[in-house]
């Protein structure tokens, strides 16, 4: 077993990444992002947030205040944002924290913004310092101070905003500085969905893709989501091509099974990257605590990775445990791998 965690290799994570995949953009799965609250299903104590100070925002004839939204990969920050963006009709400006490499650059995409415009910063917490800097007096006073020349001749110049509204998107929030953080007025983690909206997902899916799916078959796929919308939506595609060659086209239960098996997902929805990360702590680290650094090298995986995407599910679900001197398996976890604790 140490030799399939050994022999692991990150092109094998297969369709389950926080990153946006070539299938993200396939015109198929666009098609499957909602765009109103209406076809947003879940998260309903954000979306009733967000409705509420949309409906103010719009009775007082104001822009919105700033908005922070946190969670995993997946679980519907963008296209909450988007939905903002229609519901306010204003135009959406989406860039993210690593592609803002300096000042000027962030500084071209603000003077561009008209009044109530949505900015969309994704990956918010991995923006440069110096940029950050330059985040601060826009977001609070609307404004950007350019400066000019150096040393005794500096003199600096500001220039007005126009009244923008941003939308920050983060998988850590605990990387973000206090201060940027303390400038958001509506601040919201979505969390993982139940079994029960995953269904209604898969089904809204399922329609628009004209894709006949039985409801055992759409709770399978439901239960082996990981809890993420967009891990459904992927699985489904593939699911979709698997019955469509092998059972005449209708999405059933036994072809889910068969069809995510392929994929190398199994009943609780785990990956060969989650299923990995679990046995290295049963194995290598007798159940943990094992600090995530350790976890990382054996596995020869990023920390990031396993923070971002492994963890949050597997904690979730109570396979792992955090406590203060690592993370370790759980009896859980144990039984799930028919493993004596
Ligand atoms: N609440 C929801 N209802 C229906 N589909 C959703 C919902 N949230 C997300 N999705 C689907 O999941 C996909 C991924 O969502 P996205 O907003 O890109 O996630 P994030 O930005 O948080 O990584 C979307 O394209 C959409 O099709
Ligand atoms: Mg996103």
């Amino acid at each position: 077993m140490s030799d399939d965690i050994i022999s692991y290799s990150s092109d094998k994570k297969g369709i389950v990444t926080s990153e946006c995949i070539v299938d993200d953009l396939s015109s198929d799965i666009v098609s499957l992002r909602p765009t109103s609250f209406k076809e947003y299903i879940g998260q309903k104590d954000t979306v009733e947030t967000l409705k509420i100070a949309i409906q103010a925002a719009k009775i007082r004839n104001e822009p919105l205040e700033h908005i922070l939204l946190h969670g995993p990969p997946g679980l519907g920050k963008t296209t909450v944002s988007h939905i903002i963006a229609n519901e306010m009709g204003k135009d959406l400006t989406v860039t993210s924290g690593p592609t803002l490499e300096k000042g000027g650059d962030l500084i071209g995409i603000l003077t561009n913004l008209g009044e109530g415009d949505i900015l969309f910063i994704d990956e918010i917490h991995r923006i440069p310092k110096v940029v950050e800097e330059f985040l601060y007096p826009a977001m609070e006073d609307f404004a950007v101070d350019f400066v000019f020349d150096k040393g005794i001749h500096a003199r600096s110049h500001r220039y007005r905003l126009k009244q923008f509204v941003l939308i920050g998107a983060t998988t850590r929030v605990g990387l973000l500085s206090s201060p940027l953080r303390d400038r958001f007025g509506i601040f919201r983690t979505l969390d993982f969905y139940s079994v029960e909206q995953l269904v209604v997902i898969v089904k809204r899916s399922a329609a628009i893709l004209n894709t006949v799916i039985s409801d055992n078959g759409a709770l399978e796929l439901a239960k082996r989501s990981r809890g993420t919308p967009r891990i459904t939506n992927r699985l489904l595609k593939r699911v979709r091509d698997y019955s469509l060659v092998r059972s005449h086209g209708k999405v059933t239960r036994e072809s889910v099974q068969a069809a995510l098996e392929l994929e190398g997902i199994d009943v609780l929805g785990l990956t060969v990257l989650d299923r990995n990360y679990l046995k290295t702590i049963i194995d290598f680290y007798n159940g943990g605590p094992v600090g995530i650094e350790a976890i990382a090298a054996t596995l020869q995986e990023e920390t990031d990775t396993l923070v971002d995407v492994v963890e949050p599910f597997l904690l979730k679900i109570g396979l792992v445990l955090r406590t203060s001197s690592g993370r370790k398996a759980s009896e859980k976890a144990y039984r799930h791998f028919k493993l004596k604790p």
